[in-house]
């Protein structure tokens, strides 16, 4: 049972690590942070202090539950201290073979019931659950960055995950005030997997010229309201980042076409144009800069629109059809976790299942490339008349 009396352990005092021990206190937890390092748990207390001292001053929490949280919140850099916790959640570096040493050393501390969580974005979390004796207290919880921020937790079961875990972690996480998504342990998870073509199709309408980067973006603004277009996302989450994800996600999938990384993407990474971070990416942050002007042409807005959408529809729709999560869970995680301006699949059934097809097919007939093979659950749908909504 996971109430609010359960002691919470959190591995890793990251970006991650300190952000998920912020929202497990200010929900009225113990929670006992570890990390290798010294440097890195001594700021911990401090950094949230800090935070929880500007959430007061901005009217978000009494001063009552910021000194709560803060008291709750203790750290170590031995993980014995995790020992009376009824969950403890692992955000430490992103690495198979440290995590499956980290879950066995933790499985020989805590006690038999304890949940192991993992938030890891890219490994398996069988994988890391294939490490312990019981892996049936295994699973996978992804809160996505900055955890505090994010509403969205991406709940990841393996084949041999208790499915009364998986209840227990669901309801807790609620509990915190997030909103939580089935997902099954397959590369990218729901929001990294069905993401992916807003990156990888716009790079490929700037490769072959159909428009420049200012046009991509003020197209998918203008036609789709998304908040950002596709580079200058790219750009806040660093091409070095996305970059990763695409290639893990890609190989994962034993190479499958439609995940393939952009040449585009990797030189901007060899040649440090990260993005924001490091002052140019697409576009150029210096003050002195000049501001590229979309081509305001409407035919080819909505052409990029079209294009971009109908992969984003296909991707989220064969995740249904693979069983990788519902419907609902699929429009929620990407409404939640990426701030798309709808779901996916109800926009789908808003649109138009044929309009869909006849994008992917017109691209498949055009590129004889696997990468725009349309699902087959789109077909099935079409032939029977359903949506994805009725
Ligand atoms: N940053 C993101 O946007 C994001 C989003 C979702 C999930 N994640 C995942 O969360 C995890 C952490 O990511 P992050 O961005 O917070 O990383 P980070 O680099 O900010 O923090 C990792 C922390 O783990 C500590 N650490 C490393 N090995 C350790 C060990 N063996 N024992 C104890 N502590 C150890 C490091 O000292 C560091 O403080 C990764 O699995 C990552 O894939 C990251």
């Amino acid at each position: 049972m996971l109430d609010r009396s359960a002691e919470v352990g959190i591995v890793g005092a990251g970006s991650m690590g300190s952000g998920i021990a912020q929202v497990a206190a200010l929900a009225g937890h113990r929670v006992i942070v570890c990390d290798a390092n010294q440097e890195t748990l001594a700021r911990l207390k401090p950094n949230l202090q800090n935070t929880l001292t500007k959430l007061q001053e901005r009217g978000k929490i009494t001063a009552e539950s910021a000194s709560a949280a803060l008291e709750h919140v203790s750290v170590s850099d031995n993980l014995k201290a995790l020992s009376s916790c009824g969950l403890v959640i692992e955000a430490v570096v992103e690495n198979l073979e440290i995590k499956k040493a980290l879950f066995q050393e933790l499985e020989a501390t805590v006690s038999l019931h304890t949940v192991l969580a993992t938030n890891t974005s890219s490994l398996s979390v069988t994988a890391i659950a294939g490490a312990l004796k019981n892996k049936e207290r295994c699973l996978g919880v992804h809160f996505f960055n900055p955890a505090p921020l994010m509403p969205l937790v991406e709940i990841v079961s393996t084949l041999m995950t208790s499915e009364a875990q998986v209840k227990a972690v669901e309801a807790l996480v609620v509990n915190w005030g997030k909103t939580t998504v089935r997902a099954k342990d397959t590369p990218g998870f729901i929001v990294n997997r069905i993401a992916r073509p807003f990156y990888g199709e716009a790079l490929r309408l700037l490769e072959e010229g159909v428009a420049d980067v200012a046009t991509i973006d003020w197209a998918m603004k203008e036609f789709g309201g998304f908040r950002m277009g596709p580079f200058e996302l790219m750009d806040l989450i660093g091409n070095d980042i996305n970059y990763a994800v695409t290639e893990s996600v890609f190989a994962a999938f034993y190479f499958d076409p439609r995940y393939r990384p952009s040449i585009t993407q990797r030189r901007m990474v060899e040649g440090g144009l990260l993005g924001k971070k490091s002052g140019r990416g697409y576009y150029d942050y210096a003050s002195t800069a000049e501001v590229p002007q979309p081509r305001l042409e409407r035919p080819v807005g909505e052409l990029i629109f079209r294009r971009i959408l109908a992969m984003l529809i296909n991707e989220a729709a064969d995740a249904v059809f693979l069983g990788i999560a519902s419907a609902k869970d699929i429009d929620t995680a990407m409404t939640k976790g990426v701030n798309y301006p709808k779901g996916l699949l109800e926009w789908a059934d808003e649109i138009g299942l044929r309009s869909v097809q006849q994008t992917l097919d017109a691209l498949a007939e055009e590129y004889r490339e696997d990468r725009y093979r349309l699902t087959p659950l789109i077909r099935r749908k079409l032939a029977s008349g359903e949506g994805f909504y009725g």
